[in-house]
């Protein structure tokens, strides 16, 4: 039997693209409602593909994984997309529509999903503005709401991708690699704005990170993942040095901080699992 509080539970979880590359070789892991937990570890590790998994845009390969205590290989149509509003992603690049207004993008959350630039705006009823200018007031730009969003800056743009995952006000936030192209001080703020959102709302919090030392900073359980395998699972007053060198052994540790470009637009559509 599952604890009722268990949000995610991973078993021997494998995921194959093609015949022969493996991303994630393995994975065990148990998520409680409302944990915070980080997952750091070198380019090609497997982190965003665990992600995939985690926000049922792909499934494993082999392995099972259960979901608020589904099975997620059960679902199917209307019952898989109810489950995917209850998870809001935001990615490194922000997947906003550029040339639309903040108040668009943000209430783009409502759907759950994205849709076309027309149907966006169809969006902006009088009562929603209210809606779009709470989210962006709780992460401190509402005086952004009718900007265009292109005209924002990086890290701006990752506070609008944060709004609309509050406007979806899902159970569960993954956020993947959030704050890689913004200067640091500023990926301390976001970071801590996600895990302000989190203790708040008791939603569970769910953050690849380049930076270790933010991991180890704000994240009271720290996962390390390199080669598709989980390879400590720890608070982080247990990660040693030598397991962080054991980490990233032949990889570059932190990528350079640089504050965002603004992306073309890029509308996404959830992928089909596969
Ligand atoms: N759609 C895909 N098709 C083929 N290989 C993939 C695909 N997605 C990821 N991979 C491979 O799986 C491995 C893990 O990738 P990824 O999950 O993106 O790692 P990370 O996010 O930690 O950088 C990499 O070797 C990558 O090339
Ligand atoms: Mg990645």
């Amino acid at each position: 039997m599952n604890d009722l509080q268990q949000q995610y539970r991973l078993e021997e979880v494998r995921k194959v693209f093609g015949r022969h590359q493996i991303a994630l070789d393995g994975i065990d892991l148990n998520v409680q409602r409302g944990e915070k937990l980080a997952l750091i570890g070198p380019s090609g590790a497997g982190k965003t593909t665990l992600f995939r998994l985690l926000n049922c845009t792909l499934r494993p390969t082999t392995g099972k994984l259960w979901l608020d205590d589904c099975d997620v290989e059960s679902l199917h149509g209307k019952r898989l997309r109810a489950m995917r509003r209850q998870i809001g992603t935001i990615y490194q690049q922000h997947n906003l529509v550029q040339r639309l207004k903040v108040v668009h993008n943000v209430l783009a959350g409502q759907l759950g999903r994205w849709s076309t630039p027309r149907s966006l705006m169809s969006l902006a009823k009088p009562a929603d503005l209210g809606l779009a200018h709470k989210a962006l007031e709780q992460v401190g730009i509402a005086d952004k709401i009718f900007e265009r969003t292109d005209e924002l800056s990086g890290g701006q743009q990752q506070r609008v991708a944060i709004a609309r995952v509050l406007v979806q006000d899902p159970e569960v936030i993954l956020a993947d690699e959030p704050v890689s192209s913004v200067d640091p001080t500023l990926a301390s703020t976001i970071v801590r704005l996600l895990i302000d959102i989190s203790e708040s709302t008791r939603k569970t919090l769910i953050v690849s990170l380049h930076s270790v030392d933010l991991a180890l900073a704000y994240f009271p359980r720290v996962i390390g993942i390199s080669h598709g395998s989980i390879t400590f699972d720890l608070s982080p007053d247990k990660i040693s040095e030598a397991m962080l060198e054991g980490l990233y052994a032949g990889n570059d540790r932190e990528q350079p901080a640089t504050e965002a470009v603004n992306e073309p637009a890029s509308p996404i559509a959830y992928p089909s699992i596969s």
